[in-house]
């Protein structure tokens, strides 16, 4: 079933229909994604190991899926960005189809596979390595679940799952900042707290800032789900009415129709 979302999105009727204005985050969104990957991305577009951030765990698998983690974690970043801005679904349903299939295959699962044995074997210490599999595991089944949800039809649940993934994978940004901050905060207690260890210091960053990182991303997801003016839009079973349409589309991607 093909459906005019050009003409939905003309339509001044529909409630809780916004302008781009009235959704200020979207652009500065966007602007983020882009910026994150423009300075995230070319150390390891050379494919040499020396220009790696992150140090050798020696494990001689660990930079390869490093890469391809980066690679793919960057194809999904920016994908989220177009995904959860109301009016480009609206405006261009193909190219959300296109764009979310994207994200799902050449993004989310491919980078969160890699994290599992990355994050695992991370050189940052046992508390961040508990917290990099954890995240990997949550952001692949919260993307499969908004999958499953969209080929089944259910598409509120497909809105709240793909929320949530979306949660997930820009929680990669709140975590640097938060690292970036601890790292204000801690460092001058290097000699006092951490006793001149500077590994010790760095795995107490990496430590905290990924597990914050994803879990205040998640719970303010939660929050925007669970929220009263959502008006019920955000109910279980029944299907999202703001982006129904664009929605529908979305499910049509993942049965491949
Ligand atoms: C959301 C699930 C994610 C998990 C579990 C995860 C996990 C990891 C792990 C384990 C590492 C190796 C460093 C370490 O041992 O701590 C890493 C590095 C990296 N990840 Fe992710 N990541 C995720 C999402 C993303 C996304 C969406 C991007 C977007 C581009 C990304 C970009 C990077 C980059 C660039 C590095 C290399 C370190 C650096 O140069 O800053 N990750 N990630």
């Amino acid at each position: 079933m093909t459906v005019s979302t050009r003409h939905s999105s003309s339509s001044t009727s529909a409630p809780n229909r916004k302008s781009w204005w009235q959704r200020p985050w979207t652009g500065p969104l966007l602007v983020l994604t882009f910026a994150f990957v423009a300075f995230s991305i070319p150390p390891y577009l050379t494919l040499d190991p020396a220009k790696s951030r992150v140090p050798d765990p020696g494990f001689a698998p660990h930079y390869p899926l490093l890469v391809v983690h980066v690679l793919c974690g960057s194809v999904a970043i920016l994908s989220c960005g177009f995904q959860v801005w109301p009016w480009f679904r609206r405006a261009y349903p193909g190219v959300h189809r296109r764009v979310g299939r994207a994200y799902v295959f050449a993004g989310v699962l491919p980078a969160g596979l890699a994290g599992v044995v990355i994050g695992a074997t991370s050189p940052f210490g046992p508390v961040a390595r508990v917290s990099n599999v954890m995240l990997s595991v949550l952001w692949l089944l919260t993307t499969i679940a908004g999958l499953r949800a969209a080929r089944g039809r259910r598409f509120g649940d497909h809105r709240r799952w793909m929320i949530r993934s979306f949660a997930l994978t820009l929680s990669i940004m709140l975590n640097r900042v938060i690292g970036g901050v601890l790292y204000v905060i801690l460092s001058p207690r290097l000699d006092s707290t951490f006793h001149g260890d500077e590994n010790l210091l760095v795995q107490t960053i990496a430590g905290i800032g990924t597990w914050l990182g994803w879990t205040l991303s998640l719970l303010i997801a939660q929050w925007w789900l669970d929220r009263p003016q959502s008006g019920g839009r955000n109910s279980r079973s029944g299907p999202a009415r703001v982006g129904l349409r664009s929605e529908t589309g979305a499910s049509k991607v993942a049965a491949g129709a």
